[in-house]
């Protein structure tokens, strides 16, 4: 045991030695390392800017200014509705139990999450269910077994192992790393395997991992149609994600998940400038010690007009591509697009309080007994709708009971198109209220992937929601929001050895 002791203690003492040594170094070169920068924008206010602007907080302390600009609601597409006395979620709804920032966030801020209601699920393809959860999980078991073998307990497996690389990132970030594309992100994690995994359809993944035709067509396909509106097409990694999004345990934030954006903002200390950024273009100045100076002008437009303002550090947390941001970027060399390629696909979420007409799913039971909370759909000609579910409010309120089939309640139908009046009418008995938000909601993905959007613009402009091409969802903006402010920190101070690094899996392994 003493030799132990010892063994520890030169150990630290070499650390100790190693921390003084590179401390001695940061001094050496002080005048420029002691410049921090002034002033920080963020641009968007959804899940990945305010992450991003609590993010930079921590990384650049508290003296710099950051300004986030939104001409919308703070939250972007983490939004709710009201009907009737209740809020409901219209955008991004449910978050994994392995998402970890989106944990910590919630508990930094002490937020609750919401209240569990169990759920019960179908498959509906287009004339009638196919499949309907029993309350008995034996039961499901062996209904899968007889039906598709053992495709469900290889597909688990096979999300677990992606879901295994995928959580390296936490260690990474953690130890303050940090990657200058996308591509060099998830090699970190998966290595050449993510990469395919970006470059192939999800079919052609599942396919080459032995899954059969029908269990890809009734069950995956389902799943990619309500999570992300598209077919078994989009690529191997959304769809990895796509599929860890039907585990048990999934959560949502009481009061909504739009209370995490506010949340974040606050605790960040920066402000809110309500105003949407027209142009961002760059600034030379000559500076003090000579070197010349670069700065980005932002150009806004909010309820008092037009403004302008200088920033040290931009971070673009909203989508450059058509439909969804107009920004011009002038200046620069390499110039930056408006619009990167590509477009974000829709899907209208449609809100409505009423009388399901359970014979539009082809069930011949009777609205009372019917107790599926989640209709999901198969890829068939027919389908109008991509998705039904029975939703719950954003806030459990003490006592409450989901509705029964047989009463009026909200439903929330996922479609590619605006519902019809018609449509409506068949798919309900009877309602008294419809909201439709229409969403340019995640990209469409088409593998192979070609080179994603970079996460640096320019020198100190970067850009966070780049990484929805490797798949959308709140939690991929938290982590590329601490990539891009880990990132934003290291190339102030020119710690290229935080940048990029290669094998770090190994490398940190035994540092666990
Ligand atoms: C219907 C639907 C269901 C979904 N379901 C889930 C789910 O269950 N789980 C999950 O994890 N994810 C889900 N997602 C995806 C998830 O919502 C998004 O990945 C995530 O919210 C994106 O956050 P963001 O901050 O990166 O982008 P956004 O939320 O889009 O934020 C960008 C912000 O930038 C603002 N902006 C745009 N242009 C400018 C400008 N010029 N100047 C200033 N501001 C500007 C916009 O107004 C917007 O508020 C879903 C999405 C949709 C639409
Ligand atoms: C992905 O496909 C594109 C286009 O076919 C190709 O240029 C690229 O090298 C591929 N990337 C990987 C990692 O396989
Ligand atoms: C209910 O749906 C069935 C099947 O689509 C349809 O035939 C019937 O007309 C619908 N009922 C109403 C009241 O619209």
């Amino acid at each position: 045991m003493p030799r132990m002791n010892l063994q520890t203690l030169s150990l630290r003492t070499l650390l100790v030695l190693g921390l003084w040594q590179s401390g001695r170094r940061s001094l050496a070169s002080a005048p420029e390392l002691k410049d921090q920068p002034k002033k920080i924008a963020v641009v968007g206010a959804g899940i990945g800017g305010t992450a991003a602007a609590f993010y930079l907080r921590q990384e650049f302390g508290n003296v710099v200014k950051i300004d986030v600009f939104e001409p919308g609601d703070v939250g972007g597409r983490l939004a709710t509705v009201k009907i009737g006395d209740y809020e409901y979620e219209t955008g991004g709804s449910v978050i994994h139990p392995l998402n970890l920032h989106m944990k910590h966030f919630i508990e930094k801020l002490g937020i609750p999450p919401r209240k569990d209601i169990p759920s019960k699920m179908a498959i509906f393809d287009g004339k009638e269910l196919v499949f309907e959860e029993s309350n008995w999980f034996i039961v499901n078991f062996l209904r899968m077994l007889w039906r598709y073998g053992f495709n469900f307990l290889r597909m688990h497996m096979w999300v677990e192992s992606v879901l295994d690389k995928f959580m390296r990132i936490y260690q990474y970030q953690q130890y303050g790393y940090s990657f200058s594309s996308v591509e060099r992100l998830l090699h970190a994690m998966g290595g050449d395997n993510f990469l395919t995994l970006m470059n192939q359809t999800l079919e052609e993944t599942m396919m080459g991992e032995g899954f059969s035709q029908v269990f890809i067509n009734d069950i995956v396909a389902p799943i990619t149609r309500v999570n992300y509106g598209q077919s078994v097409r989009i690529s191997g990694f959304v769809g990895a994600v796509s599929l860890a999004g039907a585990d048990s345990g999934l959560w949502a934030v009481d009061g909504g998940n739009k209370r995490v954006c506010s949340g974040l903002l606050y605790h960040s200390k920066s402000e809110l400038i309500h105003a949407r950024v027209t142009s961002i273009s760059v600034k030379v100045r000559p500076s003090k010690t000579g070197n010349p100076m670069s700065f980005y002008e932002l150009h806004y437009v909010g309820d008092s007009g037009a403004a302008h303002g200088l920033y040290d550090i931009v971070v673009i947390a909203a989508p450059l591509h058509q439909g969804k941001s107009d920004i011009t970027f002038s200046g620069f060399s390499p110039s930056i697009p408006t619009h990167f390629p590509g477009r974000y696909h829709q899907t209208v979420s449609t809100l409505v309080h009423g009388l399901l007409n359970v014979s539009y799913l082809g069930t011949t039971e009777s609205p009372s007994e019917f107790r599926v909370s989640d209709v999901l759909t198969t890829d068939s000609k027919g389908s109008v709708i991509n998705s039904l579910s029975s939703v719950d409010p954003v806030h459990i309120p003490a006592g409450y009971n989901r509705p029964p089939t047989s009463e009026a309640k909200v439903w929330k139908v996922f479609s590619p198109q605006p519902l019809s009046q018609q449509q409506l009418q068949n798919m309900f008995l009877s309602y008294d209220s419809v909201s439709e938000t229409s969403w340019l909601a995640y990209p469409a993905y088409r593998p192979p992937q070609r080179k994603t959007p970079p996460f640096i613009l320019h020198n100190r402009l970067y850009y966070l929601s780049a990484v929805e091409w490797a798949a959308s969802a709140m939690e991929m903006s938290a982590i590329s929001a601490r990539n891009v402010a880990l990132l934003a920190h290291h190339r102030w101070h020119q710690q290229d050895a935080k940048i990029d690094q290669e094998d770090l899996h190994t490398r940190l392994r035994g540092e666990l």
